[in-house]
């Protein structure tokens, strides 16, 4: 990575704001129930840096967005649950207050001493937050001396306290540095888009192909293979001429299917069989059908078991894999083999040696639902924010720290 990290600078005696993406899921909606964290990955991927920064004599300002709360009135979205999970993983007290700037905040963090942990409110109840207001920002520089950016998931969004904020602490003379999780997962991610060991294997899945037409495209520029499963799958084979039933398709992405698969020649690989089910159910019964004689009235809900055989065939041998995306409807148990089978490979694949990197988002929950997160070389903490960095855009909360 060329932007200057942690251990770049001196942190000894210094204030320091760390933006962290501790969008982690909730126990409830309902701002009147005692209200937990039900997944801390993103909190536990965070102690390395809040560690480190602890360690070298630093007292640390956290601030990161919590959901989507369209204004401060949404209460079930505050940061305490999110504090007190921190404080207990830390194994000390976590002051959190409950504005993102102002006088309450000042105080407080003009008060803390070395070793001491603040926790912000949620950034987006400050309605500067999104518009990426330098208002903001600038009153989320002062204070601190130093501003350390470890939230990779939010990376891709210019807001306040991910991109203004850089900025604000450049004009006070101040620097702007990586955690290590955003270093981590850059070196992971960067890899694939810079300079991928061969052969390179690539797998999407999920629902839509719209959303990943940029991301297929520059996949095709450095991968191999492009293997594709999950519902998208459907709009590819659909532009093969194959009739698809009652199957999710866009219609409007048809030609868009059709150049790519024209780009692709043969390296864009698609199901030879799916799993077919009446409807979208959980218990719905689940029939192997090849993909030529897919009934007019069922819907592909998974691949199918020759599919995984194939897939399984073109990854023998890959040195780098990179996955986005599931291979069915993983949620319901009936339609979850595709993609379990998807993650034992790629556990398999890492034991024997492959760099295999799960690009975040659902593909990351399906790994972990299948007890494998452990097994993989890297599971990405962000999802969008994976997706636009493999898609070969700059991500604006990296672009605005520090080069080396
Ligand atoms: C994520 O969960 O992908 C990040 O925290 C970004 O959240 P957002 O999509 O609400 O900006």
């Amino acid at each position: 990575m060329n932007k200057k990290t942690i251990t770049d600078i001196d942190v000894k005696g210094k204030k320091v704001l760390v933006r962290v993406d501790f969008n982690v899921p909730l126990s409830s909606k309902d701002p009147n129930d005692h209200i937990t964290v039900t997944d801390d990955t993103r909190i536990q991927a965070a102690l390395p840096t809040i560690n480190y920064l602890l360690e070298h004599g630093a007292s640390l300002i956290l601030c990161s967005h919590l959901g989507r709360p369209s204004t401060a009135a949404d209460k079930q979205y505050a940061m305490d649950p999110v504090a007190a999970r921190l404080g207990e993983l830390l194994g000390k007290p976590v002051k959190k207050v409950d504005q993102v700037v102002g006088p309450e905040v000042t105080a407080a963090a003009a008060a803390l001493q070395p070793g001491d942990v603040l926790v912000l409110e949620n950034t987006r109840f400050d309605p500067g937050e999104k518009k990426n207001d330098l208002g903001l920002a600038a009153e989320l520089a002062a204070l601190a001396d130093v501003y350390v950016n470890d939230a990779f998931g939010s990376a891709h969004r210019a807001h306040s306290s991910t991109e203004g904020v850089a900025r604000a602490i450049h004009a006070k003379g101040g620097p702007a540095v990586a955690g290590f999780l955003m270093g981590k997962e850059l070196a992971a991610l960067g890899t694939a888009v810079s300079n991928p060991p061969h052969p390179y294997v690539a797998i999407m899945g999920g629902a839509k192909i719209s959303d990943k037409i940029q991301l297929i495209e520059n996949l095709l520029k450095t991968a191999d293979k492009v293997l594709i499963g999950g519902g998208m799958a459907n709009t590819f084979l659909k532009a093969q001429g194959h009739e698809i039933g009652k199957s999710l398709v866009e219609a409007e992405a048809l030609p868009e299917a059709k150049r790519l698969l024209a780009t692709a020649v043969n390296r864009l690989v698609l199901p030879v069989d799916v799993i077919v089910a009446d409807e979208f159910l959980a218990d719905a019964k689940g029939d192997i059908v090849p993909v030529y004689a897919i009934p007019a009235d069922k819907m592909a809900l998974d691949i199918g078991p020759a599919t995984i055989e194939r897939f399984g065939h073109e990854l023998q041998g890959a040195r780098l894999v990179v996955w986005n995306g599931p291979m069915g409807v993983f949620e319901f148990d009936n339609f979850a083999q595709g993609t379990n089978a998807m993650a034992e490979l790629l556990a398999e694949l890492t034991e024997l040696g492959a760099e295999v990197v799960i690009g975040g988002g659902d593909s990351a929950a399906a790994v972990k639902k299948a007890g494998l997160t452990d097994k993989m070389s890297h599971v990405s903490t962000g999802g969008g924010a994976s997706l636009e960095l493999l898609e070969g855009k700059e991500l604006p909360g990296i672009a605005a720290l520090d080069d080396k």
